[in-house]
């Protein structure tokens, strides 16, 4: 049975059949359809379109239906175009005639955005829940890193000591920005389609803010004519989930560097590297590797879905039904790459010996023209001195902290002998107590606003993630 059959005397051709067909992804939307059939069924009942009794079987029915969807016995029929027709259809076998009833001044357009936005709303509570579980492991390895410093880097090349505490809460904003984000995007996404109709709107006196607030909506849609075809939540979704892949991509970059054999900062746990079936000595970063490529496949996704929305002509055209596959896509990539990630995180072991072997006394230049600021020098004449005073070394084949004091003194008479102690790690990073710096006491107030984050429960979030499952 088709929804549409009565002008057609011929059938659909097969491979037509096929290519139309949207059933083998959307299936994933029979909960939110049952869910939206339901506050139909109610809104069409408070308009005197369908008797209480004719409501009431239609409710049980569509109860049946998605008990049989939770235990998995609902059964597919090879002739269901898509989700809303196999529910319409297994409701008609369940209480017959009423059933015909349901789709009174509704159609599949204001239907299937209805269900995609239902969709996308437990998609959005559910990403964030993930993300911030993998925020609270970069809060733990921060917390755990204690007072350990390596080198900062720009250019990757080595810059300034910072702590790695400050380095681990360095990937913390960005996803706490994407997780706001995906906040925000709920309110552009909890307006309702429904009622809308095919384009033109429902010909009865339906309370669409009534079916708002049944169905979790923060209000109908004022156009019914952007109401079937605005799918801007579909793409700001996939451009949260690139910004997210991307984000995890620079983290998952710099593991894979870091747990080379070059730096050795980072060892990964056993359980979360890989080997290779020719050298048996290897263990890879697969994981990182994978996550720094998923971020390519989020692009493409958010590339693919505003091409096709580009150009269309007002209002529902078929090519929104290409929709949904890559939503699905993207938060499937997403809810399989966070927990892996943040396993990993969770179990590498730093090694500390190497963190510190690597930081050479360039790193201090820095302090060292500080040094000659606060003897007074203005910041350009000091950089230029310690330019020389590095110069003088790379001539000479020493690190700077072993030039001796003449030739320091050579350069500039301000250096004196007590600026042998720049070169500690701790005073270093200690200087920098700015809000925002890499001090210890400024990471610790970064630490605590971070876990305040981390606390504040999104109540609106949780509540929208029901037991059925994204
Ligand atoms: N499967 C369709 C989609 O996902 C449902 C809407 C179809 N509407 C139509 N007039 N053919 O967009």
């Amino acid at each position: 049975m088709t929804l549409w059959g009565g002008r057609f005397r011929d059938s659909l051709e097969d491979s037509a059949w096929q290519l139309n067909a949207s059933i083998a992804f959307d299936r994933r939307l029979a909960e939110q359809d049952v869910r939206g059939s339901q506050a139909w069924a109610k809104a069409l009942c408070n308009s005197g379109l369908l008797t209480p009794q004719e409501n009431a079987q239609i409710q049980a029915g569509l109860e049946t239906i998605l008990t049989e969807l939770r235990e998995g016995s609902f059964r597919f029929q090879p002739k269901d175009e898509d989700i809303h027709t196999a529910v319409e259809r297994r409701l008609a076998e369940l209480i017959g005639e009423p059933a015909g009833k349901l789709h009174t001044a509704r159609s599949r357009n204001d239907q299937v955005a209805t269900d995609f936005r239902l969709w996308v709303l437990e998609a959005i509570a559910r990403l964030g829940a993930s993300l911030r579980e993998f925020q609270s492991v970069l809060v733990q390895r921060a917390e755990q890193a204690g007072a350990l410093v390596l080198p900062g880097y720009t250019h990757l090349q080595r810059a300034q000591p910072i702590l790695l505490s400050h380095w681990w809460l360095a990937h913390f904003w960005p996803l706490q920005r994407d997780r706001e984000r995906l906040h925000d995007l709920r309110k552009r996404t909890a307006i309702l389609p429904l009622g809308s109709g095919a384009l033109a709107g429902a010909p009865f006196p339906i309370d669409r803010q009534a079916l708002a607030a049944e169905l979790g909506f923060e209000a109908p849609c004022a156009n019914s004519l952007d109401g079937v075809s605005d799918r801007d939540f579909a793409a700001e979704f996939l451009f949260c989930a690139s910004l997210i892949g991307l984000h995890l991509s620079r983290l998952c970059e710099s593991m894979v560097i870091f747990t080379s054999a070059e730096f050795g900062f980072f060892t990964l746990a056993d359980a979360y590297s890989t080997g290779s079936s020719l050298m048996p000595q290897k263990k890879n970063p697969d994981l990182f590797e994978l996550g720094r490529a998923k971020a390519g496949k989020l692009v493409g996704l958010l590339g693919g879905l505003l091409t096709t929305l580009k150009g269309l002509p007002s209002t529902y055209d078929k090519d929104l039904q290409e929709d949904k596959p890559p939503v699905f896509a993207a938060y499937d990539t997403l809810m399989e790459l966070l927990p892996a990630l943040s396993g990993a995180l969770a179990t590498l072991q730093v090694n500390p010996p190497r963190l510190a072997a690597a930081l050479d006394a360039a790193l201090y230049a820095t302090d060292l023209a500080d040094y000659l600021v606060e003897k007074g020098l203005p910041f350009r004449l000091a950089h230029e001195l310690v330019g020389k005073v590095v110069r003088l070394a790379e001539e000479r084949g020493v690190p700077i902290d072993r030039l001796p004091l003449e030739v320091y003194q050579s350069v500039s008479p301000r250096f004196e002998a007590d600026l042998y102690a720049v070169f500690d790690p701790l005073r270093s990073v200690s200087r920098r107590r700015a809000e925002g710096g890499t001090a210890p006491e400024a990471v610790q107030r970064q630490l605590a606003q971070a876990k305040a984050l981390l606390a504040k429960v999104e109540t609106q979030d949780n509540q929208s993630i029901s037991s059925d499952g994204a």
